[in-house]
């Protein structure tokens, strides 16, 4: 087969990773890739998010499967024009995908389908939301409808907090509109299924850790490690997730005329009264990809390809009995802003452990020279026969890792050990 991958960061890296162990693999490309991807893959320069050059691409490689890494191209309708173009697709319509792209509609299909979540209300003017705020009172959590790449979230503990973050939604991007929630309290898990539209086979659960700094303290970032399996997620509430919230989804997304096709990952609250969903992203997550494709044994392509075909029944996938774990090393002052192009060193003697993988998230090659070129640059994941042993080689092998200008957590894993 050959393979396109649209993408470039770490989850991006794992599944050409991934991709590149198939024995059905003939050729490899990805999009724009990075300086990780680039040794297991051809690096392509064309924009993912654009349609017409994907196709080209498509056309003039003789593509048979392409695959979907990031929202972006999702919700430009990439996997769309793509399969109207005759292509095999892993990676949900346009229509489909807009269960990560409004809050809103995702809301109103778990409404539709009784999928428990957090009960809302949504706003189209700052005076009605805050309105509702000043009726309602603190904590509250304010979302901004459409995508916000990660900042479109405010758990407000205090009123003025959630007044506050009415302004600064309505003043950015994603604004418009927003979600006024319930604050859940619990443990989070990101739970993953793959689905052609029919068949629903649950892929893996995992625990990202979203804050910046140790302690769960800091800014929200877009994940800073993950571990799967994650204890918190026993087999009984995989199975009330599974049952109560994903498959009911996906058949009230079939039923409006919109199957979802692809990787749904489901963002999870274990609250007393059983899982709530949070969120829903209609691609894998990052970091959560990193720690759950080295553990599956089974061949990933001819999975990926039945998920695009409709051909899932039947499939089985098989794991290795360890836990995985990635520690996300970031630049300094991300989330925020940071500084780009310092030199990475000692890769390779902190990969050497056959146990470690290095996932490159924001690299790039200059001169022969592994170069930071972005706010999380590294994913040093390692697996282990428990959470500690996991957790003791990937920090082992971070601690190899020359980079001045690079921080990590030092505490991924903490809540499983
Ligand atoms: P989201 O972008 O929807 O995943 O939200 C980002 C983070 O905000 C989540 O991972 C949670 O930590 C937190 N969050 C979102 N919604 C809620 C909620 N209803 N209650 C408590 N925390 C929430
Ligand atoms: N790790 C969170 C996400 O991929 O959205």
């Amino acid at each position: 087969m050959r393979v396109l991958v649209l993408g470039g960061g770490g989850r991006e890296h794992a599944l050409t990773w991934s991709i590149a162990q198939s024995p059905l693999l003939e050729k490899l490309f990805c999009a724009p890739g990075n300086a990780g991807i680039a040794a297991v893959a051809d690096c392509i320069d064309l924009n993912p998010d654009d349609a017409e050059q994907v196709i080209a691409f498509c056309h003039s490689e003789k593509i048979d499967l392409l695959v979907i890494g990031p929202e972006a191209p999702l919700a430009a309708g990439v996997s769309d024009a793509a399969c109207a173009a005759g292509f095999r697709v892993f990676g949900p319509s346009r229509a489909a995908a807009m269960l990560e792209t409004s809050k809103t509609f995702t809301k109103q299909v778990c409404d539709d389908s009784g999928a428990p979540t957090a009960r809302y209300a949504a706003f189209d003017t700052p005076a009605e939301a805050k309105a509702h705020i000043r009726a309602n009172g603190a904590p509250i959590v304010v979302k901004a409808d459409g995508l916000a790449a990660g900042k479109g979230v405010i758990v407000a503990e205090t009123e003025a907090d959630a007044l506050a973050a009415i302004d600064h939604i309505f003043d950015g991007p994603g604004g418009g509109s927003v979600v006024l929630e319930e604050k859940l309290i619990g443990e989070e898990a990101s739970f993953f299924v793959l689905t052609d539209g029919k068949t629903i086979l649950p892929l893996a659960g995992a625990q990202d850790h979203k804050r910046a700094y140790d302690g769960d303290e800091g800014p929200n970032t877009g994940g800073m490690g993950a571990y799967s399996p994650t204890p918190s997620l026993t087999p009984a509430l995989e199975k009330m997730a599974l049952d109560g919230i994903v498959t009911p989804i996906l058949n009230e997304m079939s039923a409006r005329g919109t199957p979802y096709a692809g990787i749904l990952y489901a963002g999870l609250m274990l609250t007393p009264d059983g899982p709530k969903l949070i969120e829903i992203n209609a691609r894998f997550g990052d970091p959560e990809c990193q720690c759950i494709l080295p553990r599956l044994k089974t061949d990933l392509l001819p999975v990926l390809a039945a998920c695009a075909d409709g051909a899932l029944a039947g499939t089985a996938l098989d794991w290795r009995d360890e836990t995985c774990l990635t520690v996300v090393m970031a630049a300094k002052g991300y989330p925020g802003s940071y500084e780009r192009g310092d030199v990475i060193d000692g890769l390779d003697e902190a990969q050497a452990d056959p146990k470690v993988t290095i996932f490159h998230a924001g690299t790039k090659t200059q001169d022969g020279l592994t170069l930071a070129n972005g706010g999380r640059v590294l994913g040093i994941t390692a697996l282990g026969e428990n959470p500690a042993k996991a957790r003791t080689r990937a920090y082992a092998a971070a601690s190899m890792v020359r980079w001045n200008n690079g921080f990590y957590r030092t505490d991924i894993g903490w809540r499983a050990l």
